[in-house]
């Protein structure tokens, strides 16, 4: 393939990429947007690996079959629930990816021949983009250990962390300036140990981040992954890696400040791992009240009884797989004339649009399911509020508690309402780790049990009279 074809073929590439994008922001329009990508990223590999420069094809198939094979198998065994396991363990590939080029492009005799300008030009290409891959690479891993819960959720602050991480990054742009400066030899220990240095940064960023900040991070991290890749482009000389890593790093800053916005948090101080934030307990300001349970029976007379129904769905919903039944009882409800809607936290579950893309699976109308801002104002008009499997997202706490650490976050007020059923296996905590002085409001009520059971039981006492 000439190079004015894989030029144009990378124009054609980024162009389809861009319109994926474009595709994602709405649920209509989203299966398009991923067409649009697959075939993107098939324009790209193609031209990549037919162009002028490629060389070793064995070695590029056998690798691309290999990994296509572990991609497929991952993709089809993982749970929706784990999703952003799955994608904070690709960033960190992203990021390895991103030192191992770094570090063999230094090495490439063919850049050892550029001289002055282009040569220091080179060399702070390949300086920055390792350091961005180890920071994204360490980072990711701790990501991917916390919400896999193999490190503690809890966020890691300590004396002086601010002062360790700010020397840490000063040492790098020291390390820097001799790596530019450096003859062959010394050169590589420079990037070796800022190497280091960088994934001790990514570590100690992302350890200082609590649980309920990780969507946050998650999104900050593919952020990062992006910009691994442009900087991974500007090394091997790659427009369309330039591109694409541009897109995906501005759309993860984008998609982290919204986010951000949501919870109330500032963007400057969960990037930088919680600066500005104090230690905080994990919200265990005495609460007072009793906790009171109902049984199925009891709930389905409450929904008989009512005219307004929200139903607010969690992480549990989606563990259970609660949303095709609750689906049923919904139309149930309808059917009695009850005036029946979903209320969705944008952090509720694990993922961006967790929630939405449940109950889309279970065909529920768009038309019946309201963002948090639209319905919170009409909690103290409804009737009975259902919580399915959802905990931090509607915990008071957030609003009145300045000890819990997820005080200032939005919530949805399910207090509010007339009457609240707490659906939930237990009294553990939710994500978070915090309690949820809602169970012992004295209008809450519990119905313990697994969300899906539960709600087949309601709808069984709801058909049978
Ligand atoms: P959580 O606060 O995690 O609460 C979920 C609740 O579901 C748990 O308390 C659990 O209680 C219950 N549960 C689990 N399995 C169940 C089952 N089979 N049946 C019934 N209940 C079950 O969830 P949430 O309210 O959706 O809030 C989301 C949290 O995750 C937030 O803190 C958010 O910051 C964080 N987070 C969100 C994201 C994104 S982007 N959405 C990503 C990472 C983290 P039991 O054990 O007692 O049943």
């Amino acid at each position: 393939m000439t190079t004015g074809i894989q030029t144009a073929a990378y124009v054609f590439a980024s162009i389809l990429f861009i319109l994926s994008l474009g595709g994602l922001s709405s649920i209509e329009s989203s299966k398009r947007g991923v067409l649009y990508g697959i075939l993107g990223m098939l324009v790209a590999i193609i031209a990549t690996v037919f162009g002028e420069k490629a060389e070793g094809h064995v070695y590029i198939v056998v690798a691309i079959a290999s990994s296509s094979v572990v991609g497929i198998l991952l993709a089809k065994r993982v749970k929706m629930e784990a999703m952003p396991q799955l994608v904070a363990m690709l960033h960190s590939f992203v990021g390895l990816a991103a030192v191992l080029v770094g570090i063999g492009s230094y090495l490439d005799p063919e850049t050892k021949t550029l001289i002055n300008a282009e040569q220091s030009i080179h060399l702070t290409e390949v300086f920055i983009g390792v350091f961005i891959g180890a920071v994204t690479f360490t980072g990711s891993i701790v990501a991917w250990g916390k919400l896999e819960g193999k490190i503690m959720s809890k966020s890691l602050l300590f004396k002086g962390r601010h002062a360790l991480n700010i020397s840490l990054a000063i040492i790098c742009i020291v390390l820097g300036v001799l790596f530019v400066r450096a003859a062959d030899v010394y050169g590589i220990n420079y990037l070796i140990v800022m190497t280091a240095i960088a994934g001790l940064i990514g570590f100690l960023l992302v350890m200082s981040i609590g649980g309920a900040d990780m969507p946050v991070v998650v999104s900050m991290l593919n952020s990062y992954s992006g910009w691994a890749a442009s900087a991974a482009g500007f090394m091997l000389g790659n427009d369309l890696l330039i591109i694409t890593g541009a897109l995906v790093g501005s759309s993860g800053a984008i998609l982290s400040i919204i986010m951000c916005k949501a919870m109330n948090r500032s963007f400057i101080s969960v990037i930088l791992g919680g600066f500005g934030t104090v230690a905080v307990s994990s919200g265990t300001s005495t609460i007072e009240g009793e906790v009171t349970a109902l049984n199925h029976e009891e709930v389905a007379e409450l929904l008989k009884d009512a005219k307004s129904v929200v139903i607010v769905p969690g992480y549990g919903m989606a563990v259970a797989k609660a949303q095709y039944p609750i689906y049923e009882m919904v139309k149930e409800l309808q059917k009695a004339g009850l005036m029946v809607r979903f209320a969705i936290h944008p952090v509720a579950g694990r993922l961006p649009g967790h929630m939405n893309v449940l109950l889309a699976e279970a065909n529920v109308p768009y038309d019946i399911v309201m963002e948090m801002d639209e319905i919170n104002d009409d909690m103290p008009s409804t009737d009975v509020v259902m919580v399915v499997g959802a905990n931090d997202i509607v915990n008071p706490g957030a609003e009145d508690d300045p000890s819990s650490p997820i005080y200032g976050m939005p919530v949805i007020k399910a207090w509010k309402a007339e009457k609240v059923i707490i659906m939930k296996r237990s009294m553990s905590a939710g994500y978070a780790g915090v309690e949820n002085p809602l169970f012992y409001k004295p209008n809450a009520e519990m119905l313990y049990g697994d969300a899906k059971d539960s709600i087949e039981r309601i709808l069984g006492f709801l058909r049978s009279k």
